[in-house]
Protein backbone atom coordinates (compact mmCIF):
# COMPACT_ATOMS: atom_id res chain seq x y z
CA UNK A 1 0.00 0.00 0.00
CA UNK A 2 1.16 3.70 -0.74
CA UNK A 3 1.37 5.61 2.29
CA UNK A 4 1.94 8.83 0.66
CA UNK A 5 4.57 9.26 2.61
CA UNK A 6 7.39 11.19 -0.08
CA UNK A 7 9.06 13.94 1.40
CA UNK A 8 7.48 14.21 4.61
CA UNK A 9 9.91 14.85 7.67
CA UNK A 10 9.94 12.10 10.77
CA UNK A 11 11.57 11.97 13.84
CA UNK A 12 11.58 8.59 15.46
CA UNK A 13 12.77 8.79 19.34
CA UNK A 14 15.12 6.15 20.79
CA UNK A 15 15.91 4.51 17.20
CA UNK A 16 19.64 3.15 17.33
CA UNK A 17 18.08 0.02 18.07
CA UNK A 18 15.49 -2.57 17.89
CA UNK A 19 11.78 -1.11 17.09
CA UNK A 20 12.86 2.32 16.76
CA UNK A 21 15.47 1.57 14.46
CA UNK A 22 13.15 -0.97 11.78
CA UNK A 23 10.20 2.25 12.02
CA UNK A 24 12.99 4.19 10.43
CA UNK A 25 14.06 2.17 7.69
CA UNK A 26 9.95 1.81 7.10
CA UNK A 27 9.53 5.11 7.13
CA UNK A 28 12.64 5.61 4.42
CA UNK A 29 11.29 3.00 2.24
CA UNK A 30 8.23 4.59 2.11
CA UNK A 31 10.04 7.82 1.00
CA UNK A 32 9.98 9.87 4.41
CA UNK A 33 12.94 12.11 5.27
CA UNK A 34 14.14 10.45 9.14
CA UNK A 35 15.70 12.02 11.59
CA UNK A 36 17.24 9.39 13.94
CA UNK A 37 17.46 10.54 17.63
CA UNK A 38 19.06 8.45 20.18
CA UNK A 39 20.92 9.12 23.63
CA UNK A 40 23.99 7.13 21.82
CA UNK A 41 25.02 8.96 18.85
CA UNK A 42 26.59 6.21 17.50
CA UNK A 43 23.89 4.03 17.00
CA UNK A 44 21.89 6.71 15.85
CA UNK A 45 24.37 7.61 13.12
CA UNK A 46 24.55 4.09 12.00
CA UNK A 47 20.90 3.87 11.38
CA UNK A 48 20.82 6.83 9.33
CA UNK A 49 23.65 5.99 7.21
CA UNK A 50 21.55 2.77 6.77
CA UNK A 51 18.38 5.01 5.64
CA UNK A 52 20.31 6.53 3.38
CA UNK A 53 20.61 4.05 1.20
CA UNK A 54 17.47 3.78 0.79
CA UNK A 55 17.56 6.98 -1.00
CA UNK A 56 16.16 9.73 1.22
CA UNK A 57 17.95 12.24 3.81
CA UNK A 58 18.78 11.42 7.22
CA UNK A 59 19.49 13.31 10.61
CA UNK A 60 21.30 11.47 13.38
CA UNK A 61 20.90 13.46 17.08
CA UNK A 62 21.60 12.37 19.94
CA UNK A 63 19.31 13.63 22.71
CA UNK A 64 17.73 11.96 26.24
CA UNK A 65 14.24 12.23 25.55
CA UNK A 66 13.94 12.70 29.33
CA UNK A 67 16.31 16.24 29.06
CA UNK A 68 13.92 19.35 28.02
CA UNK A 69 16.83 21.24 26.74
CA UNK A 70 18.20 18.41 24.72
CA UNK A 71 15.09 17.96 22.43
CA UNK A 72 14.63 21.43 22.45
CA UNK A 73 18.22 21.30 20.73
CA UNK A 74 17.40 18.63 18.77
CA UNK A 75 14.25 20.25 17.48
CA UNK A 76 15.71 23.23 16.20
CA UNK A 77 18.46 21.04 14.39
CA UNK A 78 15.41 19.60 12.23
CA UNK A 79 13.87 22.79 11.95
CA UNK A 80 17.33 24.58 10.71
CA UNK A 81 17.98 21.30 8.38
CA UNK A 82 14.26 20.44 6.89
CA UNK A 83 12.08 23.40 8.02
CA UNK A 84 8.87 21.34 9.48
CA UNK A 85 8.56 18.11 11.38
CA UNK A 86 5.03 16.34 10.13
CA UNK A 87 5.35 13.05 12.04
CA UNK A 88 6.85 12.59 15.37
CA UNK A 89 7.15 8.61 16.44
CA UNK A 90 7.58 8.96 20.56
CA UNK A 91 9.30 5.63 20.77
CA UNK A 92 12.08 5.80 23.31
CA UNK A 93 11.17 4.07 26.61
CA UNK A 94 12.75 1.80 29.03
CA UNK A 95 11.15 0.13 32.14
CA UNK A 96 14.22 -0.16 34.47
CA UNK A 97 17.61 1.76 34.46
CA UNK A 98 19.58 -1.46 34.17
CA UNK A 99 22.52 0.73 34.16
CA UNK A 100 22.22 1.18 37.63
CA UNK A 101 21.50 -2.25 38.31
CA UNK A 102 17.33 -1.99 38.26
CA UNK A 103 15.76 -4.91 37.66
CA UNK A 104 11.43 -5.52 37.39
CA UNK A 105 10.27 -6.27 40.83
CA UNK A 106 7.68 -6.69 43.27
CA UNK A 107 5.93 -3.22 43.81
CA UNK A 108 6.96 -3.57 47.18
CA UNK A 109 10.45 -3.59 46.75
CA UNK A 110 10.54 -0.64 43.86
CA UNK A 111 11.58 2.65 45.35
CA UNK A 112 10.75 6.31 43.59
CA UNK A 113 13.90 6.19 42.03
CA UNK A 114 12.61 3.28 39.73
CA UNK A 115 9.17 5.47 39.14
CA UNK A 116 11.19 8.63 38.15
CA UNK A 117 13.41 6.88 35.87
CA UNK A 118 9.84 5.19 34.16
CA UNK A 119 8.40 8.30 34.13
CA UNK A 120 11.20 10.83 32.70
CA UNK A 121 12.14 8.20 30.10
CA UNK A 122 8.60 7.42 28.92
CA UNK A 123 5.84 10.13 29.98
CA UNK A 124 8.34 13.10 30.35
CA UNK A 125 10.39 11.54 26.86
CA UNK A 126 6.78 12.20 25.34
CA UNK A 127 6.14 15.13 26.83
CA UNK A 128 9.12 17.13 26.16
CA UNK A 129 9.51 15.60 22.02
CA UNK A 130 5.75 16.66 21.63
CA UNK A 131 5.57 19.93 23.44
CA UNK A 132 8.75 20.97 21.13
CA UNK A 133 7.47 19.64 17.73
CA UNK A 134 3.42 21.04 18.15
CA UNK A 135 3.41 24.47 17.66
CA UNK A 136 5.01 24.43 14.19
CA UNK A 137 2.40 21.68 13.62
CA UNK A 138 -0.38 23.24 14.93
CA UNK A 139 0.85 26.53 12.72
CA UNK A 140 0.90 23.98 9.46
CA UNK A 141 -2.56 22.24 10.31
CA UNK A 142 -0.34 19.13 9.74
CA UNK A 143 0.55 16.45 12.15
CA UNK A 144 1.01 12.70 13.53
CA UNK A 145 2.13 12.00 16.71
CA UNK A 146 2.48 8.25 17.52
CA UNK A 147 3.37 6.80 20.61
CA UNK A 148 4.89 3.64 21.23
CA UNK A 149 2.82 2.17 24.53
CA UNK A 150 2.85 -1.07 25.96
CA UNK A 151 0.61 -3.76 26.69
CA UNK A 152 1.88 -3.80 30.00
CA UNK A 153 -0.20 0.34 30.17
CA UNK A 154 -3.89 -1.57 29.15
CA UNK A 155 -4.02 -4.50 31.11
CA UNK A 156 -1.19 -4.07 33.51
CA UNK A 157 2.06 -6.18 34.20
CA UNK A 158 3.23 -7.49 37.20
CA UNK A 159 6.56 -6.93 38.49
CA UNK A 160 6.63 -3.59 36.56
CA UNK A 161 3.79 -1.20 38.29
CA UNK A 162 5.74 1.40 37.40
CA UNK A 163 6.64 1.02 33.90
CA UNK A 164 2.53 -0.35 33.57
CA UNK A 165 1.54 3.17 34.75
CA UNK A 166 4.12 5.08 32.74
CA UNK A 167 2.67 3.69 29.72
CA UNK A 168 -1.30 3.99 30.85
CA UNK A 169 -0.06 7.43 31.19
CA UNK A 170 0.67 7.53 27.82
CA UNK A 171 -3.09 5.92 26.73
CA UNK A 172 -4.84 8.76 28.28
CA UNK A 173 -2.32 11.59 27.18
CA UNK A 174 -2.89 10.66 23.86
CA UNK A 175 -7.01 10.72 23.90
CA UNK A 176 -6.67 13.59 25.61
CA UNK A 177 -4.36 15.81 23.11
CA UNK A 178 -6.01 14.03 19.94
CA UNK A 179 -9.02 16.09 21.73
CA UNK A 180 -7.40 19.19 22.03
CA UNK A 181 -5.48 19.39 18.66
CA UNK A 182 -7.92 17.47 16.01
CA UNK A 183 -9.07 20.89 14.95
CA UNK A 184 -5.45 21.64 13.34
CA UNK A 185 -5.43 18.15 11.20
CA UNK A 186 -3.31 16.77 13.89
CA UNK A 187 -3.36 12.90 15.12
CA UNK A 188 -2.82 11.49 17.95
CA UNK A 189 -2.26 7.63 18.26
CA UNK A 190 -0.57 4.55 19.70
CA UNK A 191 0.66 1.75 19.20
CA UNK A 192 1.04 -1.27 21.75
CA UNK A 193 3.86 -3.56 22.01
CA UNK A 194 3.90 -7.37 23.56
CA UNK A 195 6.71 -9.05 23.66
CA UNK A 196 8.92 -7.69 20.38
CA UNK A 197 11.93 -9.61 19.49
CA UNK A 198 15.19 -7.13 20.16
CA UNK A 199 18.37 -7.89 20.73
CA UNK A 200 18.05 -6.64 24.05
CA UNK A 201 15.61 -8.92 24.62
CA UNK A 202 16.88 -11.83 23.18
CA UNK A 203 20.14 -11.18 25.43
CA UNK A 204 17.80 -10.21 28.68
CA UNK A 205 16.12 -13.93 27.97
CA UNK A 206 19.39 -15.61 27.16
CA UNK A 207 21.14 -14.60 30.20
CA UNK A 208 17.38 -15.72 32.22
CA UNK A 209 17.91 -18.67 30.66
CA UNK A 210 21.63 -19.86 30.96
CA UNK A 211 21.30 -21.72 34.34
CA UNK A 212 18.25 -23.26 32.73
CA UNK A 213 18.36 -27.37 31.54
CA UNK A 214 16.76 -27.40 27.72
CA UNK A 215 13.21 -28.88 29.24
CA UNK A 216 13.11 -25.39 31.42
CA UNK A 217 13.98 -23.69 28.83
CA UNK A 218 11.36 -25.06 26.71
CA UNK A 219 8.68 -24.69 29.07
CA UNK A 220 9.70 -21.54 29.77
CA UNK A 221 9.03 -20.32 25.82
CA UNK A 222 6.09 -22.79 25.90
CA UNK A 223 4.50 -20.71 29.08
CA UNK A 224 4.99 -17.56 26.97
CA UNK A 225 3.79 -18.21 23.67
CA UNK A 226 0.60 -19.49 25.35
CA UNK A 227 -0.02 -15.93 26.06
CA UNK A 228 -0.34 -15.09 22.54
CA UNK A 229 -3.48 -16.08 20.55
CA UNK A 230 -1.09 -16.19 17.56
CA UNK A 231 1.34 -18.26 19.12
CA UNK A 232 4.20 -16.13 18.05
CA UNK A 233 6.45 -13.11 19.70
CA UNK A 234 6.66 -9.98 18.10
CA UNK A 235 9.04 -8.69 15.27
CA UNK A 236 10.05 -5.15 15.37
CA UNK A 237 8.78 -4.87 11.69
CA UNK A 238 5.64 -5.64 13.24
CA UNK A 239 5.32 -2.57 15.04
CA UNK A 240 7.04 -0.39 12.41
CA UNK A 241 4.23 -1.01 9.80
CA UNK A 242 1.80 0.25 12.90
CA UNK A 243 3.94 2.74 13.14
CA UNK A 244 3.87 3.91 9.40
CA UNK A 245 0.35 3.38 8.68
CA UNK A 246 -1.03 5.82 11.90
CA UNK A 247 1.75 8.77 10.55
CA UNK A 248 0.05 8.45 7.10
CA UNK A 249 -2.89 9.99 5.54
CA UNK A 250 -4.07 6.97 5.30
CA UNK A 251 -4.87 6.56 8.84
CA UNK A 252 -6.38 10.72 8.44
CA UNK A 253 -9.67 9.36 10.84
CA UNK A 254 -8.03 7.65 13.15
CA UNK A 255 -6.93 9.43 16.45
CA UNK A 256 -6.79 9.56 20.48
CA UNK A 257 -6.75 5.39 19.73
CA UNK A 258 -4.26 2.90 21.12
CA UNK A 259 -3.76 0.08 18.07
CA UNK A 260 -2.47 -3.23 20.21
CA UNK A 261 0.35 -5.15 17.80
CA UNK A 262 1.00 -7.87 19.82
CA UNK A 263 -0.92 -10.85 18.91
CA UNK A 264 -4.01 -10.86 20.99
CA UNK A 265 -2.09 -10.75 23.89
CA UNK A 266 -4.30 -7.47 24.94
CA UNK A 267 -7.77 -7.57 23.73
CA UNK A 268 -9.26 -3.99 24.73
CA UNK A 269 -12.64 -2.74 24.05
N1 LIG B 1 10.58 -4.88 22.90
C1 LIG B 1 9.49 -5.13 23.58
O1 LIG B 1 9.17 -6.30 23.91
C2 LIG B 1 8.57 -4.02 23.98
C3 LIG B 1 7.33 -4.34 24.55
C4 LIG B 1 6.45 -3.33 24.90
C5 LIG B 1 6.79 -2.01 24.66
N2 LIG B 1 8.01 -1.72 24.11
C6 LIG B 1 8.32 -0.30 23.91
O2 LIG B 1 8.81 -0.10 22.60
C7 LIG B 1 9.75 0.97 22.58
C8 LIG B 1 11.05 0.51 21.96
O3 LIG B 1 11.49 -0.63 22.65
P1 LIG B 1 12.69 -1.56 22.13
O4 LIG B 1 12.47 -2.88 22.78
O5 LIG B 1 12.84 -1.45 20.67
O6 LIG B 1 13.91 -0.84 22.87
P2 LIG B 1 15.50 -1.10 22.76
O7 LIG B 1 15.97 -1.12 24.16
O8 LIG B 1 15.81 -2.25 21.88
O9 LIG B 1 16.00 0.23 22.04
C9 LIG B 1 15.69 1.45 22.60
C10 LIG B 1 16.61 2.53 22.07
O10 LIG B 1 16.24 3.73 22.72
C11 LIG B 1 17.40 4.39 23.20
N3 LIG B 1 17.01 5.14 24.38
C12 LIG B 1 16.77 4.67 25.63
N4 LIG B 1 16.48 5.67 26.46
C13 LIG B 1 16.53 6.81 25.73
C14 LIG B 1 16.33 8.18 26.03
N5 LIG B 1 16.02 8.57 27.27
N6 LIG B 1 16.46 9.09 25.03
C15 LIG B 1 16.78 8.71 23.79
N7 LIG B 1 17.00 7.41 23.44
C16 LIG B 1 16.87 6.49 24.40
C17 LIG B 1 18.39 3.27 23.50
O11 LIG B 1 19.74 3.74 23.45
C18 LIG B 1 18.08 2.28 22.39
O12 LIG B 1 18.86 2.51 21.24
C19 LIG B 1 9.90 1.40 24.04
O13 LIG B 1 9.06 2.51 24.30
C20 LIG B 1 9.42 0.20 24.83
O14 LIG B 1 8.94 0.55 26.11
C21 LIG B 1 8.90 -2.69 23.77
Amino acid sequence: MDLYLKDKVAIVTGSGEGIGRTTVLTLAEEGAHVVVNDCDLDKAENVAEEAKKLGIKALAVRANVADKKDVDEMVKKVMDEFGKVDILINNAGRSVNREAGRTPRPFVETEKEDWDYAFDVCLYGVFNCTKAVLPDMIKRKYGKIVNMVSDAGRVGEPFMVSYSTAKGGIVVFQKALAKEVGRYNINVNGVSAGYTKTEKLDQFVKEKQEKMSEPKKKEMLETMLKQYPLQRLGETIDLARACAFLSSDVARHITGQTLSVSGGYSMVS
